[in-house]
């Protein structure tokens, strides 16, 4: 028999590098909470519902990447895509937008799924980390989402000339119907266009700017773009973003061409860029999306902006630019026993310094001495603490700082604060 393999397309982080992964999440997680965006945890599955009207029917999303399943009771459910619908789902259920103090600021972490095809930072699986703000119209709270995605990403040790910030405005619904009949107009006035571009308009014009089919970007350059054709409001709206963020020193390239692959957006739209990931680039992404909450069937409007980072992708570009952060050891402290009868003093001990908030290791199965060294250092860890027989009797520890050789005999009370780590 043998032993099945992973699913085609779900990594497996394991150590070293799922430390990187775990400092980049850390690092995301961080910039939410110090702007006061309180974690929320919502389920992996949700009523199938939630993303097709969520999401919505014309994205590739809900067209052709979902996992869906039927349950024993006959419901259909969707392991999430993304975040944003269910999490926005979770606040309405709880009535969030009639208890007042809005906004509401959240931050959540989690794995995600897709049916894509996976390659090169595309994946089944993946994991994001996110924030929503809901229920304020004001633009200086879009601009802080925007600067908190900027932030978050050089917290994880990106550094600036790597990222690129692209914004665009999508305006509100109702600026959308004049427009995608222009947008339509010159689509007509196109010989040839591809099938796939003819099935995408169907469902909405606008997937037309998300094509790689061959010789689209060259006619998508030429097509009206919808930030021409924004109200006023909108404008303004986009405009007071856009001086804020710049005023923080937040480089901005404005893309009229940035659509987004989910439907709910309107004005603010952004994606962030890494150098050096081919063609999927886009380490996070987000925008504004004030008609989701009627969508998914509140009876008022209740605007939100946020964003989802992806966790793998940032890792993968902080590997491009060999930006890494420099890894801890898996412990700081190893106990090296020179006895198997000394085992229970060894377990002893470690526990003690664990109990300090030391991070602790030992060896076992009755290595010798110069193989628990060498599994010392293969741990990372600074010091090696070694008891004996000797040590036992005077009631101390050796430590042994295992960077510079040096060594010296402490009492064993006095090891933790010896270790002054
Ligand atoms: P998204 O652009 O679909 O937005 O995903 C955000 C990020 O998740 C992407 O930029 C990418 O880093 C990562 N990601 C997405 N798909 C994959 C994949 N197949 N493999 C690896 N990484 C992936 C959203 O999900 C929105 N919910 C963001 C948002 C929050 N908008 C408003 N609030």
């Amino acid at each position: 028999m043998q032993v099945p393999e992973g699913v085609k397309g779900a990594p497996d982080w394991l150590p070293p590098e799922a430390r990187v992964f775990d400092a980049v999440e850390a690092a995301f997680l961080a910039t939410a909470r110090l702007a006061g965006y309180e974690r929320v945890r919502v389920p992996v599955f949700e009523q199938t519902e939630v993303f097709a009207r969520g999401v919505g029917a014309s994205t590739d999303i809900v067209q052709k990447e979902m996992y869906t399943f039927t349950d024993k009771g006959g419901r259909s459910l969707t392991l999430r895509p993304e975040g944003t619908a269910g999490v926005l789902r979770a606040a309405l259920e709880a009535g969030v937008p009639r208890a007042g103090a809005l906004p509401v600021k959240w931050s959540y972490a989690g794995e995600f799924f897709r049916q894509e095809r996976p390659q090169a930072g595309r994946q089944r699986q993946f994991s994001q980390v996110g924030i929503e703000a809901f229920g304020s119209d004001d633009p200086a709270l879009d601009a802080e989402v925007v600067l908190l995605g900027w932030e978050a990403l050089l917290r994880a040790g990106l550094e600036r000339d790597v990222l690129t910030v692209r914004m665009n405005t999508l305006g509100d619904r109702t600026d959308r119907g004049p427009y995608l009949e222009r947008l339509n107009a010159y689509l007509d006035g196109i010989a040839g266009l591809p099938a796939e571009v003819e099935e995408r308009r169907r469902l909405n014009p606008l997937r037309a700017f998300d094509s790689k089919a061959p010789g689209m970007a060259a006619i998508m350059a030429d097509a009206p773009v919808l930030a021409d054709h924004v109200s006023d409001d909108a404008k303004h709206h986009h405009e007071t973003v856009v001086t804020l963020l710049e005023a923080e020193g937040v480089p901005l390239t404005h893309d009229p061409h940035l659509v987004r692959g989910l439907d709910y957006y309107t004005r603010t739209a952004f994606e962030y860029q890494a150098a050096g990931l081919g063609a999927q680039n886009a380490v996070g992404g987000g925008g504004r999306y004030d008609g989701l909450a009627e969508d998914l069937g509140w009876p008022e409007r209740f605007p939100g902006i946020g964003w989802a980072l992806g966790v793998d992708r940032t890792v993968l570009a902080l590997r491009s630019a060999g930006a890494e952060p420099p890894l801890p050891g898996r412990v700081a402290a190893f106990v090296v026993a020179t006895d198997t009868a000394l085992r229970g003093a060894a377990l002893a001990l470690a526990t003690a310094l664990r109990r300090a908030g030391v991070a602790t290791d030992f060896a076992c199965d009755g290595r010798s001495v110069k193989a628990q060294f060498k599994a010392a250092d293969r741990s990372g860890a600074r010091y090696a603490l070694v008891l004996g027989p000797a040590e036992i009797d005077r009631g101390v520890v050796t430590v042994k700082d295992l960077g510079s050789g040096e060594q010296r005999a402490v009492a064993r009370d006095a090891v933790v604060d010896a270790l002054g780590l």
